[in-house]
């Protein structure tokens, strides 16, 4: 069989915000899927992306005092973190506004426009006369036209649920600068998707059962019927697609058209191709003939909510421009924790995947409990905390690594570390094992690893009710069973290596660690059919796996520290509760300012630099670091004086990333007991008010030239 060329992507993340648990369980996903492929022997490239540009990104750059080039590369330099931290390996990672994304974008568009697909039209727009924009309608506010609620977004009512559009709304303002909006006409950009070429060619594409799983395109076949507009008239067929937008906008300028810029959701899924072409430009390879060879498949990952641009626009874009159209788009459900319950601040924040890395949670774990949830279907999922604990110690510890842990030790002791020869039954279990590598094979390929992942544990129950039979601790005891005890324990091993191959793509580290301990080069799935081999020396076995512990779940979804200076005492915890500020999306960093106050007031805060000499985790806390400070201080002696400060920073730093490092402190802050001691000051930490939607909290660090001591004015 040749291998297959295989061309992966998942969906392209907004670089408004750090990647959350539906990110991370795509990635997984589609990991799994590539790893599988590998497997197989077939050549992959897999890409992501960050999605730069739009409104949104614009605006949240400016309200950080950032340009949004800048804004978007400190996203992305917190991406890697996350995916080094679940075993999630891109072959690249770029992000829409590179020049490859600029210069595919517009030729895409000026294929399209040769092929008659573009038309300008005016269209009239809500416009902020203060910003001088035109404004998006998330970016519009105003009365609910349905119920009066107050303070309702442009295109649809969070009170009554009712959808409308912007121009509905009673008493409209911008959300931007609070001006109202006034109208203003414009030339816009569309994309005729209403062309009956179009719509001919997404019918067969999206319906044939080739492209998308069944329940999708049932979905999308309601897009092409008959439907009720608001204003009550009908329209059949497809909508154009409006293409483009007016400057002030971050984004691809569109050719010859001077202020005039593209959608986002336009260049977005050229950032596809754009990150392939950067790979393979790296690489020494020609871009325009690896996607000219037609054996050459392409596969999305993606989620439900953005299956229209997928599965209508992205193909049509490709087919109307000349090019290659997508093979599959494989369209996942929404993950929710807890069953979706919606996580109340004191309970925490959902399942923040980097506080699960820092509580030193293997990833391994998540990736099979997802694994063993994801059918390969349009369906969400839930993380639930018990489930989750009882798969893993179940399956992983109690069905897999058992079996290994069983024999090794007798293969080491007992027989120098060398396999033996495998007898009549254990040729036979082997034989079980090894004659499922097409079933499993072909559920990786659905990407149905939850089946995968349960062919794989009936083999490990085989395995180990052949242990339990066959008792080598009872063998290692009797006089003369040494070569049942070695045929027992080298079949038990041999068994290992086939299930260990068959779960990789789900368990990438164990495997690496297993080949280490088996003394086996990397494995494909082709490579169950033959044995290790009597003779074959392996190394000593150690402990592969940890069971999950109920405390760290219960440090996971514990309440994440609201301030630096954290754990506050019971009372000071209710205090703080009634001065937290309300959540407001729409405020700097998530809420309103404070009220003014005069330079006095400030004064009486007295902030020094501070060098942090010292940094601990605190045995007990998930939320401090024990910080030793140096303000420049001495004592009555003369000698140096440090602080102690508990800091509630832990879900962000390792103590070694802020060791030696200087940041700012609140020198004057009154001492405060502590349940694990005396906390002398607050060091200054950034975070957004809405934890949920803006993880994360950031620690202070001046420019160079500042010291220990320093008063902040
Ligand atoms: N930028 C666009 C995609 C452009 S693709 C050319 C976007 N970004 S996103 O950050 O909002 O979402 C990225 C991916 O994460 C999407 O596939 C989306 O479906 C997925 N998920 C977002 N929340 C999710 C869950 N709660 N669960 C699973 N996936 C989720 O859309
Ligand atoms: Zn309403």
């Amino acid at each position: 069989m040749t291998a297959r060329k295989l061309f992966v992507t998942t969906a392209l993340p907004y670089a408004n915000g750090n990647f959350h648990i539906g990110h991370i369980m795509e990635y997984i996903q589609a990991d799994t899927w590539v790893r599988a492929q590998r497997m197989q022997g077939n050549a992959v490239n897999f890409v992501g992306a960050d999605d730069a540009h739009g409104a949104p990104i614009m605006i949240a750059a400016e309200k950080a005092g950032k340009t949004p080039q800048q804004f978007v590369a400190d996203i992305a330099a917190g991406r890697k973190q996350y995916l080094d931290g679940f075993h999630i390996a891109f072959d690249n990672w770029s992000n829409t506004d590179s020049a490859e994304n600029h210069e595919l974008s517009k030729q895409i568009y000026l294929d399209l426009k040769a092929a008659g697909f573009i038309e300008s039209r005016t269209i009239e727009q809500f416009f902020d006369p203060e910003k001088n924009m035109f404004l998006p309608d998330r970016f519009i506010k105003g009365e609910c036209p349905r119920c009066h609620a107050k303070d309702q977004y442009g295109d649809n009512c969070e009170v009554c649920s009712s959808v409308y559009a912007p121009t509905d709304l009673i008493n409209p303002f911008s959300a931007l600068s609070g001006a109202t909006p006034v109208m203003k006409s414009s030339e816009h950009f569309f994309f005729k998707l209403s062309d009956p070429r179009a719509v001919e060619f997404l019918t067969e594409w999206t319906q044939n059962g080739k492209h998308v799983q069944p329940e999708v395109a049932a979905k999308i076949k309601e897009w092409f019927g008959v439907r009720t507009n608001p204003d009550g008239s009908t329209s059949e067929g497809l909508d154009d697609w409006d293409i483009s937008r007016d400057a002030p906008y971050f984004g691809i300028e569109i050719p010859d058209a001077p202020g005039k810029y593209f959608y986002v959701w336009l260049d977005a899924p050229v950032g596809y191709l754009a990150s392939l072409k950067e790979l393979l430009k790296r690489r020494g390879e020609d871009y325009d003939a690896y996607m000219a060879d037609p054996d050459l498949e392409q596969y999305h990952f993606i989620g439900k909510d953005i299956i229209t641009f997928h599965t209508l626009f992205w193909p049509a874009m490709l087919k109307f421009s000349g090019r290659k159209t997508p093979t599959r788009i494989c369209v996942h459900g929404f993950m929710t924790v807890n069953n979706g319950e919606k996580m109340s601040k004191s309970r925490g924040t959902g399942l923040d995947p980097l506080k699960y890395l820092s509580l030193k949670m293997n990833p391994e774990w998540l990736r099979y409990y997802l694994g063993a949830k994801l059918n390969g279907k349009n369906e969400d999922i839930d993380f639930n905390p018990e489930d989750f604990m009882l798969r893993v110690n179940s399956d992983l510890i109690g069905k897999y690594v058992n079996i290994a842990s069983r024999a090794a030790g007798f293969i080491s002791k007992r027989f120098d570390g060398r396999l033996g020869q495998v007898s009549e039954d254990g040729q036979a279990l082997l034989g079980a094992l090894r004659e499922q590598q097409t079933a499993i094979v072909a559920a990786y390929e659905a990407r149905d690893s939850a089946r995968a992942s349960r062919e794989i544990m009936l083999l490990c129950d085989k395995v180990n009710s052949y242990v339990d039979a066959n008792k080598p601790w009872e063998l290692a005891k009797k006089e003369g069973m040494d070569a049942r005890l070695h045929d027992v324990c080298t079949t038990c091993i041999e068994a290992f290596r086939i299930l260990t191959i068959y779960l990789s793509p789900i368990l990438p580290g164990v495997a690496a660690e297993v080949a280490r301990f088996l003394i086996v080069p990397p494995e494909r799935f082709a490579d169950v059919v033959r044995p290790l081999g009597a003779g074959h020396q392996i190394g000593v076995y150690q402990h592969l796996m940890q069971r999950v512990d109920p405390k760290q779940l219960e440090a996971l979804f514990e309440a994440p520290a609201g301030q630096a200076a954290a754990e506050p005492a019971k009372a000071e915890k209710k205090a703080a509760k009634k001065a937290e500020p309300a959540i407001d999306p729409t405020a700097p960093g998530g809420e309103p300012l404070a009220e003014t106050i005069g330079i006095d007031d400030f004064a009486k805060v007295d902030l020094r630099i501070a060098r942090i000499l010292e940094c601990r985790a605190v045995e007990g806390s998930t939320k401090l670091l024990q910080l030793t400070l140096d303000v420049g201080e001495k004592d009555e002696n003369g000698q140096p004086r440090t602080r102690n400060v508990f800091s509630g920073i832990s879900s962000m730093y390792q103590p070694e990333q802020l060791q030696g490092k200087l940041t700012v402190m609140v020198a004057n802050l009154a001492p405060r007991k502590m349940k694990f001691g005396l906390s002398e000051g607050m060091v200054l930490a950034a975070s957004h008010a809405d934890e949920k939607t803006h993880p994360g909290i950031y620690v202070l660090e001046p420019f160079p030239g500042a010291q220990p001591g320093m008063r902040i004015h």
